[in-house]
């Protein structure tokens, strides 16, 4: 049996990290707005779910020009969600109850409220303040043009002007100034937050945009030629390392010198990149003396298809192994439609077309989007590493595809000049009481309206329901615990077509059905199935089991 506890070094390897988005979990103070005290309430959801750790989305100031990753102060609460005591209460309560704490660090940028940006401001051309940033003049006669062709990742130049006719670089929305990472001052501030929260007893850090921070500042700057390259997208077409912000080689000398301060507690911290980066140039963020781990969102990005799906898992453990790594996989988080509706759409969807569209077109089958959702979620959870399970998915929730525009937040809606809904379907409060104000989420209403069908998902009309999408994560996770050895995965050699079977290790196999037609298990007991088995006992489409 796996040990999860902190005498080991390696607990992170295979655990399943619960992702909170503070928000919209649990609102104690019932402004609407979901806080840390919300949280503490609300741990013993996790420990019953049998999750072992929880990463906190951005809980720090922020004037939420981007849900949070816009940060004021990096080492500080949002008054709006609590204090520091609430933070170390929190974190108190998880350990007693045997749950890890991550939380979110978002180095590329501060938010444009940050005292460093502020000072920058008032400082003017030239100044060292403005060089912990990326300030240039402008191109044209007058500097009125930006200084290069880059994009931000939300739609237009990534490049601000400023009143005294400078322009600054932001990846992201413009109160997202991009950090100078040359800068040692900035390199230094760094290592302060991740002693700040180690100190605290903070488990691991999820990095954001781990991709981005070394860029080529080289002046004159130089253009990407085609607008297109700055998107992510971009860099399977480049040769590796030569995009002038993304994935650059010497972002790694960063990461090394992050380990040396996680390496420096008992037990080390961990931490987990968020690099949108492909396969093999992904893992080297998860190299030990780096990150530990990176997010492997191929899994989340694939088709509902077999060969598809076995490739990527194939992909993903032989390129975390090549640099002693444990692999890790993602359904859902709060920047991607949630699984539950996405793995009903048929591939190639546009999916923002989808969301414009409210959700209607194409049309969306809950109960088999559903479906298709949990025979997902227990074949990842049978997978050798670890999954990041978030928020709401344990109840099967949908998104919330067709949110009034007028009540939208996420930035994304109006830098894409409305091209884009944005990612406010995944992020509506969670539904924990079938009645109720904001169906229990707070003793208020919600930040973002929930749907009445919200009542059916909600915690209360799920707990103890044989066969509910809750029981079936805690049923997967408690099995997991028990089942769990090793790293190894063995794929079966014959299987009928559109079936994945692989064996973990003696005593657990598991057996998915993504064709059209019922198929017959492997000899053995059935432990555990995302749905029920046909009546002549064979797999039904859409399903995974577990056997012994
Ligand atoms: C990451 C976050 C996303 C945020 C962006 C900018 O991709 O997951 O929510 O908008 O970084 O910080």
């Amino acid at each position: 049996m796996t040990d999860f506890s902190s005498h080991n070094p390696d607990w992170w390897r295979q655990a399943v990290v619960y992702q909170v988005y503070p928000r919209s979990f649990a609102d104690a103070d019932g402004d609407g707005l979901g806080d840390l005290r919300g949280v503490t309430d609300r741990l013993p959801h996790l420990a019953a779910l049998g999750v072992d750790a929880l990463w906190l989305s951005p809980f720090y100031p922020s004037e939420l020009a981007d849900g949070g990753y816009d940060v004021a102060d990096y080492r500080d609460v949002d008054p709006r969600l609590g204090t520091l005591a609430d933070f170390d209460a929190l974190a108190a309560e998880a350990h007693r109850l045997g749950l890890k704490v991550i939380v979110d660090l978002v180095p590329n940028h501060t938010s444009h409220q940050h005292v460093w940006f502020q000072e920058a401001l008032a400082a003017g051309p030239g100044s060292p303040a403005r060089d912990r940033y990326v300030f240039r003049d402008g191109r044209g006669p007058s500097g009125e043009l930006p200084p290069t062709d880059w994009q931000s990742v939300f739609g237009g130049s990534a490049w601000q002007r400023v009143p005294d006719g400078q322009w600054y670089l932001h990846l992201f929305t413009r109160e997202q100034p991009d950090l100078n990472w040359d800068h040692e001052e900035v390199r230094e501030d760094f290592r302060t937050t991740l002693r700040f929260w180690s100190d605290r007893g903070v488990d691991g850090f999820r990095v954001d945009v781990a991709h981005a921070l070394a860029k080529d500042l080289a002046d004159p700057l130089r253009d990407l030629g085609d607008p297109e390259l700055s998107g992510e997208q971009a860099l399977v077409h480049l040769p590796p390392g030569t995009h002038p912000f993304y994935d650059r080689d010497e972002v790694h000398e960063i990461y090394r010198d992050w380990r040396r301060v996680l390496d420096s507690y008992t037990p080390p911290r961990t931490a987990v990149a968020e690099a949108w980066v492909p396969g093999a140039r992904r893992a080297l963020y998860a190299r030990p003396d780096e990150l530990n781990q990176a997010f492997n969102f191929e899994y989340l990005q694939a088709s509902w298809n077999a060969e598809q799906i076995r490739a990527v898992i194939a992909d993903s453990l032989a390129t975390a192994r090549a640099v002693g790594a444990s692999a890790t996989w993602v359904l859902s988080n709060h920047d991607v439609v949630r699984h539950a509706s996405r793995l009903m759409l048929p591939p190639g969807t546009d999916q923002n077309a989808w969301l414009l569209s409210d959700g209607r077109a194409p049309h969306v089958d809950e109960p088999a989007g559903l479906r298709r959702a949990r025979a997902a979620t227990l074949l990842m959870l049978a997978l050798p590493g670890s999954s990041y399970v978030y928020q709401g998915e344990e109840l099967g929730l949908p998104e919330v595809a067709d949110l009034p525009v007028e009540v939208l937040q996420d930035p994304l809606w109006e830098q894409t000049g409305r091209a884009s809904k944005g990612r406010d379907g995944c992020r509506v409060p969670l539904p924990w009481t079938t009645t109720g104000p904001s169906y229990g989420f707070g003793a208020a209403g919600a930040w973002l309206p929930q749907p009445p069908y919200f009542a059916r998902y909600a915690v209360q009309a799920q707990d103890g329901v044989e066969g509910s999408t809750l029981e079936l994560y805690r049923t997967a996770l408690r099995l997991r615990r028990k089942l769990l050895e090793g790293e190894e995965l063995t794929w079966a050699l014959e299987t009928p077509p559109g079936v994945l079977s692989f064996a973990r290790c003696d005593g657990w196999r598991c057996v998915t059905n993504l064709s059209d037609t019922p198929v017959p298990l492997p000899p053995g007991e059935v432990l555990l199935s995302s749905a029920p088995l046909a009546g002549d006992g064979r797999l039904a489409p859409d399903t995974t089991a577990w056997l012994a």
